[in-house]
């Protein structure tokens, strides 16, 4: 234990605040072992990435997790049935599995496989190769699809042996039926019916590009299904191929408890997107209902104090929630992210305190909240100290806006010139809602 605790130290030192680290470690290394990840390999990190997938699975194992990793080999399998001179043909994105194509097929998984199990014990990690007897299938449509396999039962026998021995296991999307036909399964398949089976706190796809990317090629951090489904779906950038890959993660995670979450990111990535709350690829939960109360009671009151006193570092004034005039306060249900909203100049709300915990905001709670705020007060104002982090992502909020001394005001949804000067100069008088600091730096 004091080795592990030595190994945190140094590696995730490197990577934030080692106490961010050491909370997500606490959280991952649960009581069954079995339920840390389940982590799904795409071909094409196979292909490229072998020996950074080791290290990065071998950092994991040695901070003690043991994550079941599955993996198909799609762009090799393509590759060898060009060269067999065999035409591949799919229905519905599933292959269709003649005698032939299993020939083709088996040899090409078995090797992936080995590839992964070599590639661990090179780095010093124990891993076993489970190939078969994990996945118990009927034929989806013989007719059609021939030998693919509509998987009927998860066998964690093998899993559960292999990890209880401290092996990693290496599992590959083959089935059978139950007189032992070997079938294909389709590796998104098989990892929706191992999740169930497992019911892991984490899943995490690892791809080449890191991450489901938005409208400009970039990496999009975090995607809260409940409130950003809807509107990820009706953006034209969003194609096919990415709706159905939320669609099927939107299933996945129905039937896991909220807590789940999946993280699709690299390969380099993956030990910065596990152990810090900002982290490095797509993190995709069921996410939390946004809730508007319209007053606090003493319940709710306190919840919201102690959120503000953690996130601005600082102690409210007494009596500071009974002076409030509100327009609404808007939360996510744990109370990790919230904005508390009070009527303005003119009738605009003015929006006094907008705070994130440094997790809701990796769990895209912040962004949630914010845009069920801006629907629902298309004119706000509000005001920042200038050197708040936060201030800068202002600006992009915000359509105008007035620095003055150590504040910057903002507005947005406001077009009238005096309207603006007014909620400008409303802010910048208000009073301070917090107690003097004893101890400035
Ligand atoms: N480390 C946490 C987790 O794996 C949070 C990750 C946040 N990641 C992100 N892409 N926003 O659960």
């Amino acid at each position: 234990m004091a080795e592990i605790r030595s190994v945190v130290q140094q590696v995730l030192g490197q990577l934030g605040a080692s106490r961010e680290a050491r909370h997500y470690l606490g959280q991952f290394s649960g009581t069954d072992s079995m339920r840390f990840a389940v982590v799904k390999v795409g071909g094409g990190v196979i292909e490229q990435q072998l020996e950074a997938l080791a290290s990065a699975l071998a950092f994991l194992r040695n901070l003690g997790l043991m994550p079941i990793i599955l993996h198909g080999a799609g762009p090799q399998l393509d590759a060898a049935l060009e060269e067999a001179s065999i035409v591949t043909v799919k229905h519905d994105g599933l292959r269709v599995t003649t005698p032939e194509v299993m020939e083709v097929l088996r040899p090409v998984i078995y090797r992936a496989n080995r590839a992964i199990v070599s590639a661990l014990e090179e780095q010093g990690v124990r891993a076993q190769g489970i190939q078969h007897g994990v996945f118990e299938c009927d034929f989806l449509d013989k007719d059609l699809l021939g030998l693919v396999g509509e998987v009927r039962r998860v066998d964690l026998e093998a899993i559960r042996e292999a990890v209880n021995r401290s092996v990693l296991p290496v599992v590959a999307c083959l089935g059978e039926s139950a007189t032992g036909q070997v079938m294909n399964i389709n590796a998104d398949i098989a990892a929706r019916e191992l999740i169930w089976a497992v019911k892991p706190h984490k899943i995490i796809f690892l791809t080449t590009t890191g991450g489901l990317l938005d409208e400009s090629g970039r990496v999009i951090s975090a995607i809260s299904l409940r409130t950003d489904f809807a509107n990820l779906s009706s953006q034209p950038w969003v194609h096919s191929g990415m709706l159905l890959k939320l669609q099927q993660i939107d299933q996945i995670l129905a039937k896991l408890p909220d807590s789940a979450s999946v993280s699709v990111t690299s390969v380099d990535n993956l030990a910065r997107e596990l152990f810090t709350h900002r982290g490095a690829g797509t993190l995709i939960r069921k996410g939390e209902a946004i809730i508007e109360l319209g007053k606090f009671d003493d319940e709710t009151r306190q919840r919201a104090a102690t959120l503000l006193e953690q996130s601005f570092g600082r102690q409210l004034k007494p009596g500071y929630f009974d002076s409030l005039e509100l327009e609404c306060v808007l939360s996510s249900e744990s109370f990790g992210a919230m904005a508390i909203v009070l009527k303005g100049v003119d009738g605009i709300p003015y929006l006094d305190k907008f705070a994130v915990t440094p997790e809701a905001q990796g769990a895209g709670l912040g962004a949630a909240v914010w845009q069920v705020l801006v629907n629902r007060c298309t004119r706000l104002y509000w005001r920042s100290r200038i050197d708040n982090p936060i201030t800068q992502w202002y600006y992009e909020q915000a359509d105008a806006s007035y620095t003055q001394d150590r504040w910057v005001a903002f507005t947005k949804g406001v077009h009238d010139f005096d309207q603006i000067r007014r909620c400008k100069d409303d802010c910048l008088g208000r009073e301070e809602s917090w107690q003097e600091q004893r101890h400035v730096r």
